[in-house]
């Protein structure tokens, strides 16, 4: 059976509390053996007990329907309180986790709803001053069902003298993200493991031999699998690079993935000219967006291949203002082909490919001879489409590339990482490259953006922490 369990912390105020609107938290109110426990846990908003001398934490279960387990993990620090007033309440009390989960464990197999508090032999003042905690999303399993994941409170550990305190500001929802907490990506986090791999966030306190780092500076994790969906953490110096705060906050946020692609993607495969094309699809993307845009700051023709839409007219119009020469549909593509694109414009050197299928060989069979064609995505979870014709009378290239592994190859020379880093940045600064056109979504309501982020013909989601 399967019983919900729901937590509620109780513990004093701090300055984070603000963000976590669906906790309740009492302060100063205590209960010691001779306090009548049954009375004291009312429902909802029972001030939760805490004593000089000892915190008590509670766990709260209720049988929910066709349940076949319990599974209860309380951790004294990470607790949280949630009673239903309908609910008969039993409690008891227990001096170490085992005993609680045993208690819990015996008032369910009575068939019973219940309390179990945990006193918690420590002084909750002191508990507190030394550790911080952060609301997170969180996956248990690999799971295609969003539902999955959870909002969880996280403690965080204290800093020590390399490591820094940041609060993350905003981070985005990135397929890949998705593709994580999946299982179907090439790394993988151990679960349970937080979800995200971009975002911003600012430093509060940093320890004393963290030299590249200040508080208030604002930063963004080097490596995937960070964990950005979260409203703080402390890592690791080395594992953070500061970013400019004269950038928005959104651009921040979504500066280190899909920006350094395209900018890489346009950097390093082909020697491209000012006039030179360059053909992509997906290119309402986030990368495509931003390959549009750089290629136009580097003097670069782009033809941009779309999937077709019922608003398409006005995602062709948002593209072209974005600085895109042509934009065209996959049906155009290979009802017309680009005879008329390429009589004004020479054939792409470059072909970026972002969803794999019939769309790459679309991309593919339109480059000049000699030309390369790089594979960044696979949107479309499909072979690619490779036409004989194009390896064997035009000796296309075909390439793949994965920033994560060119960023792991850079590790010890963070210099490359700041320069690409401030290269792309520069480009934002002087207005050639601008965030891509997103949702801000307030943190709770995570689900919205990770379900918005599956379907087809949507913004990209950044939260906002
Ligand atoms: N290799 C790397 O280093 C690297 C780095 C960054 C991103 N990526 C990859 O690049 C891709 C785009 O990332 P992003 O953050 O830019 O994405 P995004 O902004 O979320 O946009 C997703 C794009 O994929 C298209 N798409 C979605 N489902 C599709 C399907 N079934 N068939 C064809 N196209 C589909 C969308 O087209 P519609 O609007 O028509 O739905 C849209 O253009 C992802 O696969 C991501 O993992 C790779």
């Amino acid at each position: 059976m399967t019983f919900r369990i729901s937590y509620k912390r109780m513990r004093p105020a701090t300055h984070e509390d603000s963000e976590d609107s669906d906790l309740l938290y009492s302060k100063n109110s205590s209960v010691d053996e001779s306090t009548d426990i049954q009375d004291d846990i009312r429902p909802k908003h029972t001030p939760f007990a805490m004593s000089e001398q000892h915190s008590t934490c509670a766990t709260t279960f209720k049988r929910a329907k066709n349940t076949r387990d319990v599974d209860c993990e309380p951790n004294p620090l990470y607790e949280t309180f949630s009673a239903n007033a309908s609910q008969p309440l039993i409690s008891q009390l227990a001096d170490s986790r085992r005993e609680r989960v045993m208690w819990i464990r015996r008032l369910l197999s009575a068939g019973r709803d219940g309390t179990v508090l945990l006193r918690v032999r420590q002084r909750c003042s002191t508990v507190w001053r030394e550790t911080h905690r952060c609301s997170a999303v969180v996956y248990r399993e690999h799971s295609h069902d969003i539902d999955t994941l959870r909002m969880e409170m996280l403690p965080l550990p204290p800093v020590k003298d390399g490591s820094v305190r940041i609060r993350m500001l905003a981070a985005p929802v990135n397929p890949a993200d998705l593709n994580m907490i999946q299982g179907s990506y090439p790394i993988l986090c151990p679960v349970p493991a937080v979800g995200g791999n971009e975002g911003v966030g600012e430093v509060l306190e940093v320890g004393s031999d963290v030299t590249s780092l200040r508080p208030g500076d604002w930063v963004v994790p080097v490596d995937a699998g960070f964990g950005t969906w979260r409203t703080g953490a402390v890592c690791e110096e080395d594992e953070l690079m500061s970013v400019p705060k004269d950038i928005s906050l959104l651009g921040a946020a979504t500066v280190f993935v899909n920006p350094c692609t395209a900018y890489r993607m346009l950097s390093d495969f082909q020697t491209l000219a000012p006039g030179c094309t360059v053909i992509q699809n997906a290119s309402n993307s986030a990368v495509g967006q931003a390959v549009v845009q750089i290629a136009a700051a580097l003097g670069l023709k782009t033809i941009n291949i779309i999937r077709d839409r019922p608003n398409c007219a006005e995602l062709v119009d948002e593209l072209q203002s974005l600085g895109a020469d042509y934009v065209v549909t996959e049906e155009e593509v290979m009802s017309s082909g680009l005879h008329r694109v390429f009589e004004e414009v020479p054939k792409p050197k470059l072909g970026l490919n972002c969803v794999g299928g019939l769309s790459g060989g679309l991309v593919l069979s339109n480059l000049d001879y000699g030309g390369t064609m790089v594979t960044y995505g696979g949107m479309a979870k499909r072979p690619l489409q490779i036409p004989a014709k194009s390896l064997i009378f035009r000796d296309v290239t075909l390439k793949g590339f994965w920033l994560t592994q060119w960023k792991r190859h850079r590790k010890e020379d963070k210099a490359q990482l700041k320069a690409m880093l401030d290269a792309v940045c520069d480009l934002m600064r002087a207005g050639q490259l601008s965030t891509p056109h997103c949702v801000q979504t307030p943190f709770q309501q995570y689900t919205h953006a990770l379900r918005a982020t599956v379907q087809s013909h949507r913004r990209k989601h950044v939260l906002i922490m």
